[in-house]
């Protein structure tokens, strides 16, 4: 049996990941705004220091998995949010539990980006860089002014790249630590719902073309990328970005590789 931390536990592709891992006899901690073993709020500094110490409670010294899932859609008015949730929300749960993951077995990490990250054009607003730089309140500042689009795919570009950059060093592969990323696409969750509601976004994700052809994806079928990356089966892989978007990206960018 594992211990597994899942951020955005409480609904969508974070509830899909949870029930599977319980499903298989895997001890999940939850962390999410509600109804979740750990209640914190990832958007600031306080809740992400009391997330970590209450998983450190919980777990006991040592977890084996993290995902970081937890997130906000572009629909999302609170600009400064979605750059704060998204992005330092996400990698201070993989930096804080790090530790905790060095005393796991077989320890391995997901993070959750998304297609747009790279459909999206990254522009020359300085967000990725300012979250890379690790400059929250620059990052945010920045985000004011763009289009919700920009700024979640942005921010998922952001941690895609962290989780590139960072998987291959001492403190993650060369702790035997493996980091990767699922980059999904549209999946029917209560997010994209909100995203479908919005007159400014609902046309467009409606639009965009699934080359498998059977509609939005399900939770589930991100759960299943989430859980195989976790596990043994996924021991070689180390700093990947694994699509699961039914098609669009290889679609929209064929030979971008
Ligand atoms: N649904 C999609 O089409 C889609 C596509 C690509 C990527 N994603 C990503 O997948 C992840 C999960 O999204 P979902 O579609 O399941 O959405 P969802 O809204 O169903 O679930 C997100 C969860 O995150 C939690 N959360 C939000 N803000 C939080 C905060 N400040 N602190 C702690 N928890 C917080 C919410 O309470 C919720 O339980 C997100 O990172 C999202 O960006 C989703």
């Amino acid at each position: 049996m594992r211990t597994v931390v899942v951020t955005g536990s409480a609904s969508g592709i974070g509830a899909a990941v949870a029930a599977q891992l319980r499903a298989a006899g895997d001890s999940v901690i939850g962390i999410d705004v509600r109804d979740a073993e750990v209640v914190a709020d990832l958007s600031g500094p306080d809740g992400r220091a009391r997330a970590v110490a209450l998983v450190r409670e919980h777990a006991g010294g040592a977890v084996d998995g993290v995902v970081a899932c937890a997130g906000l859609g572009p629909q999302v008015a609170a600009h400064d949010r979605i750059v704060s949730v998204n992005f330092f929300g996400a990698i201070a749960t993989l930096a804080g539990l790090r530790p905790l993951l060095a005393s796991g077995r077989a320890p391995s990490a997901v993070a959750i980006s998304s297609n747009s990250s790279r459909i999206v054009p990254e522009g020359d607003s300085g967000l990725v860089d300012a979250c890379l730089a690790g400059d929250e309140s620059a990052a945010c500042r920045i985000a004011g002014p763009l289009d919700g689009s920009t700024v979640y795919a942005n921010t998922k570009l952001a941690l895609a790249r962290w989780v590139r950059r960072n998987a291959p060093e001492t403190e993650w592969a060369g702790a035997g630590i493996r980091l990767n990323a699922v980059a999904p696409g549209a999946v029917q969750t209560p997010l994209l719902q909100e995203g479908l509601d919005d007159p400014r976004f609902g046309p467009a994700i409606r639009g965009f073309p699934i080359p498998l052809g059977a509609g939005f994806g399900r939770a589930e079928q991100i759960a299943d990328a989430v859980v195989f990356l976790l596990g043994e089966r996924a021991s070689f892989c180390c700093g990947t970005v694994l699509y699961a978007d039914g098609g669009s990206d290889a679609l929209v960018r064929r030979d971008d590789y």
